[in-house]
């Protein structure tokens, strides 16, 4: 694959006719470094959050070892990575995604939030006590873009019944939950864990692992931005001292937007402008898919030429490549005002899940990749130099 110093270099010498994922690996690595130094426990990336190879490599260098995965096909992937421990975390599997994780890749760690979901895991575990089992509780979402409680979680006197069936059932029972994705204060994190404390002292049962899920925040062109890591990093410490579990209980996270986020931008093609309205070449059916339909303000600047001296900058909407109407990204999108056919606008810190969602509708969601050896648009890690020999050598 091909390294260019910047966007803008990459643009001068290709010219790309298709739209651009253009990783960042380094930005990959800092962050799970930064993790790895400041939670105290496992670090598990939530695979389903991008799956570049480049991506994982870094990761993986950083010292990732512990993946969260979703279904069969993520596991299939994920079980080449040497040493890797998967955790099954979706609480809603098939009979066959079971069986396959347990027998054929040696998976031990499950999620489940019903007594349904425990009864599959022991018929199709062949009744195996070699198991980790996370009963995952539904926690409330606060200050979060994307909540989760509706659909996952369990609660009340029917958590505790579900934890002392798991504990019995498991050789290490655990809890999971997950606060809702791009959270932007922490305190949803300290409601999660008091929550958790009196669930523990309802069911009576001893926890051997914890796990705060992910949500953690990257920075986009959103105000306010989000608090720093650190903050969340204090508040989970603060939440767990007070939790009635043992030394022996080990805490996990499972971050995925945090992790790669800002490792990954979108370059795209102006192919038509009109007023205040640009057509470009990606869009809701491929990896702007969180622009359209969340709203996300990804930030974004024009790559390939100088913006002129004293250009103003305008307001603009962008509609994607596709026929479809939804095929539309509100923004708004500030962008030099000249802006015209044929420049090219990269979108920052589209790492997280816009690889992974964009689709083939109309024929679109083909895409160059590349590797950018500059820093991020927005980082919530702070400068890391690339080695300026390195990058000088990489010419345009
Ligand atoms: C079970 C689980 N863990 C972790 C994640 C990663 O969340 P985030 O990208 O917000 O860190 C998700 C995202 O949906 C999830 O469902």
């Amino acid at each position: 694959m091909h390294r260019y110093p910047s966007a803008s270099a990459l643009i001068g010498a290709t010219k790309p006719e298709l739209p651009v994922m253009a990783v960042r690996p380094h930005a990959a690595g800092r962050a799970a470094r930064w993790f790895i130094e400041n939670f105290p426990g496992d670090v598990a990336y939530a695979y389903k959050a991008n799956s570049s190879v480049f991506l994982l490599g870094a990761l993986y260098g950083a010292g990732i070892r512990h993946f969260d995965v979703a279904s069969l096909p993520e596991i299939e992937d994920a079980a080449t990575i040497p040493g890797a421990h998967l955790h099954f975390m979706h609480p809603v599997k098939s009979r066959t995604a079971i069986r396959r994780a347990f027998g054929e890749f040696g998976v031990r760690s499950f999620a489940l939030d019903s007594e349904d979901e425990l009864r599959k895991i022991q018929e199709e575990t062949g009744g195996s006590r070699d198991l980790t089992l996370w009963v995952r509780v539904a926690v409330a979402a606060k200050n979060s873009k994307i909540p989760l409680e509706r659909k996952f979680g369990i609660t009340g006197a029917k958590a505790a019944r579900l934890l002392v069936k798991a504990r019995q059932a498991s050789k290490e029972l655990g809890i999971t939950f997950h606060v809702g994705s791009q959270t932007v204060t922490p305190d949803a994190y300290i409601a999660a864990l008091e929550e958790v404390g009196k669930l523990i002292v309802k069911a009576g049962v001893v926890l051997d692992r914890l796990d705060v899920g992910g949500g953690f925040p990257s920075l986009y062109s959103e105000a306010p931005p989000p608090a720093p890591l650190s903050a969340f990093m204090r508040a989970i410490a603060t939440g767990v001292e007070k939790l009635p579990v043992g030394n022996h209980c080990r805490l996990m996270c499972e971050p995925g937007r945090a992790l790669v986020a800002e490792a990954e931008s979108l370059i795209v093609r102006v192919d038509a402008r009109r007023g205040n309205e640009l057509f470009i070449n990606d869009g809701s059916y491929g990896a702007l898919f969180d622009a359209a339909h969340l709203s996300f303000n990804f930030p974004v600047k024009l790559v390939g030429r100088p913006v002129e001296a004293h250009e103003a900058f305008t307001d603009f909407v962008l509609w994607g490549p596709t026929c479809d109407t939804v095929d539309h990204m509100k923004g708004p999108f500030r962008l030099p005002d000249q802006i015209r056919e044929g420049d090219y606008i990269e979108f920052g810190n589209t790492g997280a899940y816009s690889r992974a969602i964009a689709s083939r509708f109309n024929g679109y969601g083909a895409y160059e990749e590349a590797i950018l050896l500059d820093e991020p648009m927005f980082t919530m890690y702070g400068p890391e130099p690339v080695e300026q020999g390195e990058a000088e050598q990489v010419q345009a």
